[in-house]
């Protein structure tokens, strides 16, 4: 693939779940563009393999534990640099409407989709802020914006990845932050091979999900990659507290 380069100065960027899926193709987007790129996950062996290969910085972490958290980004702060910009993508999905939903469910839902933005912002925006300077790009779903059939506890936490985007927004804009979220519709990705494996009939639910978009086809990482990318660059300038719909029209009606 051929891109623009927009950043002749290396930035440092930090992303989260990007072992693989949408958070590996921005960690390859941004490598491409010649930031210095910073990956974590809680995937060890495949965050080893994937970084070796963009000679990007492997931190495994699992990102719903705060004080592994905290310690990552302090090793980072301190053996790569201060962090340029912040992608919060790590993610999981439970298949479950609000009754066959248990409670670790949806503890573990919110722990890995919502609170460890928490801990990955309060790690990262003291050090922004002191510089007048960051980008923060948090990666929501079209779940947020429009209800799924059981998928409750997930929908419930988009919402909440972007209603905690505009909070950061509407607390740091004028100090020279900026953060926004993505909000995609179906991806191909493991993750929906993964939904696929166990469906009864794979190929009717395949059709289903990439019905959903308008075209008829998912979407690629490289393309959501593509939009997590303009919104951490300077042509991003003017988005701030946004949730951008990326989604073959999904949403649209
Ligand atoms: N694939 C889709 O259709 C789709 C659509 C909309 C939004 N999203 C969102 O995009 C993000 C990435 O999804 P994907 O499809 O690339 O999934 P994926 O399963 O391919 O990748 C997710 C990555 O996150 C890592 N991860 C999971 N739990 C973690 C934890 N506790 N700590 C650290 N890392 C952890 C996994 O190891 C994996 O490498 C998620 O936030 C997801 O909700 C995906």
């Amino acid at each position: 693939m051929t891109d623009v380069v927009d950043h002749p100065t290396a930035r440092v960027v930090v992303i989260t779940g990007a072992a693989s899926g949408i958070g590996l193709a921005t960690s390859q987007r941004f490598s491409r563009n010649g930031d210095t790129v910073v990956m974590l996950d809680v995937d060890a062996e495949r965050l080893a393999r994937e970084a070796a290969a963009l000679d990007a910085h492997p931190y495994p972490v699992d990102v719903r534990h705060a004080d592994e958290v905290a310690a990552v980004l302090a090793a980072v702060a301190a053996q790569v640099g201060p962090v340029d910009v912040l992608v919060n993508n790590a993610g999981i999905g439970v298949a479950a409407d609000l009754l066959s939903s248990t409670w670790e469910d949806w503890q573990r839902t919110f722990d890995v989709n919502v609170h460890s933005m928490f801990h990955t912002c309060r790690a990262v925006l003291p050090g922004m802020l002191d510089r007048g300077a960051g980008i923060i790009v948090n990666t929501a779903s079209v779940a947020g914006l429009v209800g799924i059939r059981d998928r409750s506890a997930y929908c419930t936490s988009k919402s909440a990845v972007i209603g905690f985007t505009r909070a950061l927004t509407a607390d740091y804009a004028h100090l020279g932050i900026r953060a926004n979220a993505v909000c995609p519709g179906t991806v191909a990705t493991e993750w929906i091979g993964k939904i696929l494996a166990t469906a009864e009939d794979p190929v009717a639910k395949r059709l289903s999900m990439e019905q959903r978009q308008l075209d008829g086809h998912m979407g690629s990482p490289d393309e959501v990659a593509a939009a997590i990318f303009f919104l951490a660059s300077p042509d991003g300038r003017f988005a701030n507290g946004s949730a951008m719909v990326i989604d073959g029209g999904w949403t649209a009606m």
